[in-house]
């Protein structure tokens, strides 16, 4: 257990010792290597990238050198990734075998390792993340951690602002002030039907019942969709912390995520977090001393695509077969267990801590007129670079598809293009304003 005090001492202490991660001008002596751990990089070896990187710098007494796994960088197409911060040098399609080169002629003789530097869509070699064309046109709000910190260490979490929206929430607003900031925001659900979060927020307030609950929607059914599944896995905390503001906007003590139990990773890695949270006292009974109590729980889902759909959901979760409910009424009312229940997507709740800690206005200032913010897509199929990426709301599909996705391989034709999957493609054609046509 940890006082607020605490958690305050171990942000001030950490993010100095983290600086060299985001700081890349960072005067210090120390370096930190950063292993893709996300689940197309765990795929092709990289937690033995991790094993024979801390083996060599043992065996070879480097003094300094810290290696640390994290969550999806985004170009999952020239995993496994590598990054050396504070010197930010990108090294693409690593195998465990090219460890010992990297720690020789990297860390030992201070030279890069030109042969495993990533090509850019012009052919060129790139050394640097912030030089790929990949990452110029995105802006990271909902995958702002990933890629940055060690997702199952809390203290990394905390030293990037985390839980401090929390903080900002239970020390000095209202619930109505809650909502009010979230519906200011103009963000919209990123499950499907795009309803916007403050409104929902409000109703589930309103709804009169003893017990209210929260939950953390993660099924992704979506052929193709891996968005939900790396925020989960390279920011679990984000997700537990706006599942909190959420609880405390809504008056509910008790969330649930559901999640497909294809998501091995997500699923470990979220419930080492809760369990890190309750350690720190930040999940439990009079969180810092307040009336607030909060808790959360993991319930698994076999894989089937309706029980994305939220009624279809709560039934799953009350051990049911997956079979929609009529609406309405809406899950606002009537939800778990016929108690009024706020039911939002992952990546809707990854916008939340950073529209407390940055405002509403900030995040309408991002997106278009009607749609505000970012949005993340899992870029898959025939484009150059696959992966995950998050741009505003607004950005074009041919920017999306060639800018970023680098263009059809060979320079073959452009022919079509599914924006979404079943149920997302209807949403993602309102979001970006476009057609399947570029
Ligand atoms: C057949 C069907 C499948 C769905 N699958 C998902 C899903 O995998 N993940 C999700 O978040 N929402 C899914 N939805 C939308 C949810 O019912 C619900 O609208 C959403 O979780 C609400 O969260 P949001 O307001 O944050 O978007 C699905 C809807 C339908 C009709
Ligand atoms: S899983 Fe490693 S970059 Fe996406």
């Amino acid at each position: 257990m940890k006082s607020l005090e605490e958690i305050k001492k171990i942000r001030e202490e950490k993010r100095k010792e983290l600086d060299l991660r985001v700081n890349l001008k960072a005067d210090t002596h120390e370096k930190h290597i950063l292993v893709c751990r996300g689940t197309g990089c765990t795929s092709s070896k990289s937690e033995d990238i991790i094993n024979n990187f801390k083996k060599l710098i043992k065996e070879k007494n480097i003094p300094n050198v810290r290696v640390i796994q994290t969550g999806c960088f985004g170009l999952c197409a020239k995993g496994p990734i590598v990054i050396i911060r504070p010197e930010d040098t990108f090294y693409a399609m690593v195998t465990p075998g090219d460890c010992e080169e990297i720690v020789n002629t990297h860390l030992i003789e201070g030279k890069t390792v030109d042969r495993l530097l990533c090509k850019d869509i012009d052919g060129t070699q790139v050394k640097r993340l912030d030089d790929l064309g990949f990452y110029k046109k995105q802006e990271r709000i909902a995958l702002k951690n990933c890629g940055k910190i060690d997702p199952e260490n809390i203290d990394e979490y905390i030293a990037f602002d985390g839980y401090l929206a929390l903080e900002k929430v239970l020390f000095s607003m209202s619930q109505d002030e809650v909502i009010e900031e979230i519906t200011k925001s103009g963000l919209r659900g990123r499950g499907g039907a795009g309803f916007p979060t403050g409104k929902k927020w409000a109703f589930t307030k309103m709804a009169e019942g003893d017990q209210k609950y929260v939950v953390c929607n993660a099924d992704e059914g979506d052929p193709g969709a891996f968005m939900d599944r790396s925020i989960l896995e390279g920011d679990p905390h984000s997700v537990i912390e706006a599942m909190m503001i959420a609880g405390y906007a809504i008056g509910a003590d008790q969330g649930y995520i559901y999640v497909r139990a294809e998501y091995p990773i997500a699923v470990q890695r979220f419930g080492k977090a809760i369990e890190q949270a309750r350690e720190y006292g930040i999940l439990g009974k009079n969180i810092w001393g307040t009336d607030f109590s909060f808790d959360l729980n993991i319930r698994l889902g076999a894989g089937a695509f309706v029980c994305g759909e939220e009624t279809a959901l709560l039934e799953s979760i009350e051990g049911r077969a997956g079979r929609p409910r009529l609406k309405p009424p809406f899950p606002a009312n009537v939800g778990l267990w016929q108690k009024p229940t706020l039911i939002n997507n992952v990546e809707t709740y990854a916008n939340i801590t950073k529209i407390i800690l940055n405002g509403a206005d900030w995040y309408a200032g991002i997106g278009t007129e009607k749609s505000k913010g970012t949005k993340v897509f899992a870029l898959g199929g025939n484009v150059v670079n696959t992966g995950l990426v998050e741009v505003p709301m607004g950005t074009t599909l041919r920017e999306i598809v060639y800018d970023i996705g680098g263009g059809i391989p060979n320079g073959r034709d452009f022919k079509a293009a599914q924006t979404g999957g079943p149920s997302r493609r209807m949403y993602t054609k309102r979001i970006l304003g476009c057609s399947n046509r570029l």
